[in-house]
């Protein structure tokens, strides 16, 4: 059984009520819901949404301290300011799957800066709700 930490970062919440041209249609629940139905009988996955960044970074902290086997993590705007979710994904050593709904690559510039692409195991983005999907067909077959 591997235990997976899926974190959605600040305005994730909001889904459905975001630009439907960057994030689709669904709500984060759907969302889950689609992963959970994803998932083979060896995932159990733990779902947490903040819009606080140290709420986020001590969440990570568990997973560092044993609670989690992998991390899926949309970190939202944090993706492209914050050192502290950087460093705290550097230290946990298991999978670390970065998600974006949207072509975060191919935005505005300020979403080309990434702090957390380097500490990550691998990237899903640009897919919606697809891309979260593929992040639970990868761990389904490690
Ligand atoms: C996002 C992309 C970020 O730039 C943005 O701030 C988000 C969502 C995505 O899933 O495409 O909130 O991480």
């Amino acid at each position: 059984m591997l235990n997976v930490l899926v974190i959605n970062g600040p305005n994730l919440n909001m889904l459905g009520k975001r630009p439907k041209e960057h994030y689709g249609s669904l709500t984060l629940d759907e969302i889950n819901n689609l992963m959970i139905a994803r998932a083979n009988n060896n995932l159990k996955l733990d779902f947490y949404q903040s819009n606080y960044e140290g709420d986020i970074v001590t969440k990570i902290q568990e997973a560092v301290l044993g609670k989690y086997d992998s991390i899926i993590i949309n970190p939202g705007a944090y993706t492209h300011t914050s050192v502290a979710i950087h460093d705290a994904l550097e230290m946990f050593n298991g999978e670390k799957i970065e998600v974006h709904l949207s072509k975060v690559d191919e935005r505005e510039g300020f979403r080309k800066i990434n702090f957390v692409r380097d500490v990550c195991t691998k990237t899903f983005s640009g897919k919606l709700e697809g891309s979260y999907l593929d992040a639970i067909d990868y761990l389904n077959n490690i």
